[in-house]
């Protein structure tokens, strides 16, 4: 793959299922897998196979339908028994990966693993070293490394790369950086880390701060090459970075970031209302790219602009993210263009006359309602008609 390319890892299955409420069965992940493969994921994480029997079933299950399509990931702690649970549910596939991780934060090692810092890197050594044995595709990550010290961050890394991580994943868990000192942690390890060349750099932001996209991007412009991301941004707390935004940020902004993923765009939409029905966690309508109102344009001067020419008041193309309908909502702020448009879509050519006295009540009843929709104008027409 060449420097250009940033894979997308995908893990609605992993940790966008650890929100709560969104659990899924084998059988809904299934659908979900098949979508994602579709989608063009580099990786699917499928989930946590340790965790529990439904969780291993759903990770060999996708591992054996999908890992001859993409590569199949599958978690573990840095421990013996989940490396090999890992392997188990993933020695079938054609590609896969065993994803192992472990705290490296002071807070961390203190207060959760009560483990010094050589304990902890010889524990990673010896924890990759035995997934290596299983898998030549290895992903290390040192959990919460945005709140680790910078320098012992880049000494775990550098031993996990020798000892045979081919992917290094730094997760900000708790949602705690920001886009500056997050480009600055990238950065510090592409400096600092003599063997960083061999692997590749990857992000997991979560989104407590609403910055997870906006990190993830200052750590691709770092030289990160992998995102971690979950469709609609589903994780625990307030989520991971959005796959649907972070990959339509690296599109829309190629001439800035000067990269590009094998996503393909047009299966966005219909992921997006996928996953949603199956976790049911509805979209917020102003979701950006996926939400209701991501392309609807309610004001008069922004309906007249787009009519006359998309681009004044559109950056995105609707269709290039797969989204169906109507982007010309009418509402009390809609002017004569977007209304005389939609008349004519909907099969009308009326005299200016009578135009002008729908419009009139047509702006009357848009007071009074949220949400105009086609039947309601239907409905003024045919008063007119009827009234006449
Ligand atoms: O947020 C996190 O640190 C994780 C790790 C397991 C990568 O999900
Ligand atoms: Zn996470």
């Amino acid at each position: 793959m060449s420097d250009d390319t940033v894979k997308i890892f995908d893990t609605t299955l992993r940790d966008g299922e650890q929100s709560p409420g969104c659990s899924m069965t084998t059988a809904e992940k299934m659908k979900v897998a098949k979508e994602l493969v579709k989608l063009g994921v580099d990786i699917i994480e499928a989930g946590f196979p340790i965790a529990s029997p439904g969780d291993f079933e759903a990770v060999r299950k996708i591992a054996n339908e999908f890992g001859s399509q993409t590569t199949i990931c599958g978690l573990a702690r840095c421990r013996k028994d989940d490396i090999d649970r890992a392997w188990e549910a993933l020695k079938d596939a054609e590609k896969s990966r065993i994803h192992v991780f472990l705290a490296t934060s002071s807070i961390h090692r203190e207060h959760k693993l009560k483990m010094n810092k050589e304990q902890i890197v010889e524990t990673a050594v010896e924890m990759v070293k035995r997934a290596r044995d299983y898998c030549p595709d290895i992903e290390f990550s040192p959990e919460d490394a945005a709140r680790t010290e910078k320098d012992f961050l880049c000494e775990v890394v550098e031993k996990a790369i020798d000892a045979g991580a081919t992917t290094v994943n730094i997760p900000d868990t708790v949602g705690y950086a920001t886009p500056a000192h997050f480009h600055d942690v990238i950065t510090t390890l592409k400096k600092n880390v003599p063997n960083i060349d061999r692997a590749v750099i990857s992000t997991h932001c979560h989104n407590d701060l609403g910055l997870a996209v906006a990190n993830s991007l200052a750590a691709v412009e770092a030289g990160a090459r992998q995102i971690e991301c979950t469709i609609n941004g589903l994780g625990e707390r307030a989520g991971n970075c959005a796959l649907e935004e972070v990959v339509m940020a690296l599109k829309t902004r190629a001439d800035y970031y000067g990269v590009h993923t094998n996503i393909n765009t047009k299966r966005l939409y219909p992921i997006s209302h996928l996953v949603s029905t199956v976790t049911g966690m509805t979209v917020q309508r102003n979701k950006a790219i996926v939400g209701k109102n991501a392309f609807a344009h309610e004001a008069g001067i922004h309906q007249h602009g787009i009519l006359q020419e998309r681009t004044t008041y559109e950056i995105m193309h609707p269709d290039d993210v797969g989204y169906v309908g109507s982007n010309l909502v009418l509402g009390k702020h809609s002017g004569r263009h977007a209304f005389r448009d939609r008349i004519q879509s909907l099969g009308h050519t009326l005299d200016d006359e009578t135009f002008e006295r729908i419009f009139k009540e047509f702006i009357v009843l848009a007071d009074k309602k949220k949400e105009i929709y086609d039947s309601d104008i239907v409905a003024l027409i045919e008063n007119q008609v009827t009234d006449a």
